[in-house]
């Protein structure tokens, strides 16, 4: 055997290390979606790197996932190379953290707040993996993922590379980056986040202004914020564990200042907050307006908690009733106010 057709038999199905089969609606929050055709977990560069050749000579595409809370798998499931990341290092230098990949989001807030360091507090308890985070750009309570974001290492699969990327490559938007504008292209690797020792905790949304006033807490401490937010959302956001779901399923619309003051006309306490030039409308208070709050399509529905939330029902629940639900809502709110919802959550293998 010639040393070519030695490399191809490297990379020829079947091998052991691929798995098959494995069951994507037991690592996605939604407990919803079929088998990866092969799926692999990786813990270093090399690795890394293998299974993206290895998915190349196999014309397998690849996806790669994280802690699988930001996606909706369909029941078909994925036709290719499904690579979970499990690097899980997490190491402070000074007021920079430089988390793996892998690791879990909320562990990296959590020592974040223990060290006194300040700029991820309102990012507590959102679910997923650090890699998820600048997908995403995940935000809550007043705070973006971008704000605190230094650099990060991903694998570039078109160039073959690993490569570095500050904030301008990255792109990131509301809910948005270029990792998902160009999905698939890079396999984010590490991140790393420069936070403010000793800064001041943020608790300027109204929510967790709110929150502290009832309790007389005039000046929160970094922990008191940390807790805020994790006691929040347990009141207001669904559990994952009881009911599958992925958090908000669509954006809030941003629309024009004219737009919403037309709107205004018809619906005199339509919400709105002014950002730029634009008006960011709440989705949750379009959906509940709109009489879909609690409602059920099949395995499906809308949360009772909070209309932004779609959940999945029981053990048997389906991608693909879910996927029915959101575009009968989109059609509805679209017929209702002349506003069409875009999803935050990504649809995969539909
Ligand atoms: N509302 C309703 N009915 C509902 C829910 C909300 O009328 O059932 C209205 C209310 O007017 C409320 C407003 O919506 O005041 C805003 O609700 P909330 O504070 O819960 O925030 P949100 O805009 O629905 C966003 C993020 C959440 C994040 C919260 C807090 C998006 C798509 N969602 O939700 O992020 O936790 O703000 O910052 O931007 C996520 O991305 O998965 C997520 C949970």
């Amino acid at each position: 055997m010639n040393y070519e057709e030695r490399c191809w038999m490297k990379f020829q199905i079947p091998n052991h290390k691929y798995q098959r089969g494995v069951l994507l609606r037991d690592l996605t929050t939604f407990h919803t979606g079929g088998p990866a055709k092969y799926y692999i977990e990786i813990d270093g560069r090399e690795e890394l790197v293998e299974a993206v050749e290895w998915a190349r000579k196999n014309n397998l595409s690849i996806f790669v996932l994280g802690g699988g809370s930001d996606i909706l798998v369909s029941d078909k499931g994925i036709d290719g190379l499904v690579i979970r990341l499990v690097n899980k290092d997490i190491k402070f230098e000074d007021e920079r953290v430089l988390a793996e990949a892998g690791a879990v989001w909320d562990e990296v807030v959590r020592q974040a707040v223990e060290r006194g360091l300040q700029g991820i507090e309102c990012l507590s308890a959102i679910p997923g993996t650090v890699g998820g985070a600048p997908v995403q750009n995940i935000g809550a309570y007043g705070q973006e993922f971008k704000d605190t974001f230094e650099r990060l290492v991903a694998y570039d699969v078109k160039q073959r590379s690993f490569v570095e990327m500050k904030s301008g490559r990255c792109k990131f938007g509301y809910r948005d980056s270029i990792f998902k504008k160009e999905r698939g292209r890079y396999i984010l690797y590490e991140v790393i986040l420069k936070l403010v020792k000793g800064g001041e905790p943020k608790a300027s949304y109204g929510s967790l202004i709110e929150y502290f006033e009832k309790k007389g807490i005039k000046k929160p401490s970094l922990v008191q914020v940390r807790n805020a937010v994790v006691d929040i959302r347990s009141q207001k956001l669904e559990d994952w564990n009881e009911n599958g779901n992925a958090g908000s399923f669509f954006k809030n619309p941003e629309i024009t200042i004219e737009e919403y003051e037309k709107l205004k006309r018809n619906f005199r306490e339509i919400p709105g907050y002014v950002n730029g030039s634009l008006v960011k409308i709440p989705a949750g208070w379009l959906i509940e307006r709109a009489g879909w709050k609690g409602k059920r399509y099949k395995s499906a529905a809308v949360s009772r908690k909070h209309a932004l939330i779609l959940i999945s029902l029981g053990e048997k629940g389906r991608a693909q009733d879910v996927k029915r639900l959101a575009e009968n809502i989109i059609e509805d709110i679209n017929l209702k106010y002349g506003i069409r919802l875009v999803p935050e959550v990504g649809l995969i293998g539909f």
